[in-house]
């Protein structure tokens, strides 16, 4: 079997995995490459591990592979979190939630002592925004909070943006887990991510954005023959 970018990712992110710790499970198929190799070495290793997901799809995929899970209190201390991106710029910000997961995957990797990003080439890129960028809304007036993000968006620099709400194959919208629907936002360019972040999380009716502005401390990028490992 041929190992594939996203599972070579996956495999070197696997040798962080320390007896004892509480992990974060990201979504998508890259982090789900680590979610089984975490239970295949949990069962190998005889290691105690905790494990917290950040899907409904993570909390499956964890349970299959054997790997206790468990709902963080005030003292859990997350010791590693790993999870894929849509895109990795080179400073190591990120564009997340093409699995609608932004804001758990966001909750978790801030929580966490130490965030790592696994991805393949092609997640890769100078600068963000080729990748719509998702922003996760709250139901209750969700057209208000569309037109006050075309809005504020202009007022950037990026007017006539598309804006869809996103639907699944039979036409209705994707909820994310919490139950909030979608945002995908045509960019193209994101000159200044720290500013749009606050920008869009100050509108009122958005719960988050898919930006994740210097939270990665490793991206471990999996290439043809190898990995490309970066640190912040
Ligand atoms: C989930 O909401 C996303 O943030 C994923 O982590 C991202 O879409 C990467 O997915 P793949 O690993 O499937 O490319």
């Amino acid at each position: 079997m041929s190992t594939s970018q996203k599972e070579r990712a996956a495999l070197a992110a696997l040798e962080l995995v320390r007896d004892g710790m509480t992990i974060g499970l990201g979504t998508g198929s890259t982090a789900a490459f680590f979610i089984e190799g975490l239970g295949r070495k949990i069962r190998e290793e005889g290691l105690e591990i905790e494990a917290i997901p950040t899907s409904q799809a993570s909390d499956a995929l964890a349970r299959k592979a054997g790997i206790e899970l468990i709902i963080p209190d005030e003292t859990t201390v997350i010791d590693l979190d790993v999870d894929g991106a849509d895109e990795v710029s080179a400073e190591g910000h990120l564009i997340k939630g093409g699995g609608a997961a932004l804001l758990r995957e966001k909750i978790i990797a801030r929580a966490a002592k130490q965030f790592v990003v696994i991805a393949d080439e092609s997640k890769s890129v100078t600068e963000l925004g080729a990748f719509p960028l998702p922003i996760e809304i709250e139901q209750f007036g969700f057209a208000l909070t569309v037109r006050a993000l075309r809005d504020m968006l202009a007022g950037e620099g990026h007017e006539g943006v598309e804006l869809s709400l996103r639907h699944n194959e039979e036409g209705s919208f994707v909820l994310s887990d919490g139950g909030n629907f979608i945002v995908d936002a045509k960019l193209g360019r994101i000159r200044e991510p720290v500013a749009l972040e606050s920008a869009l999380n100050m509108i009122p009716g958005v719960v988050d954005c898919g930006l994740f502005i210097g939270m990665a401390d490793q991206v471990i990028i999996g290439t043809a023959d190898g990995i490309d490992t970066r640190r912040y």
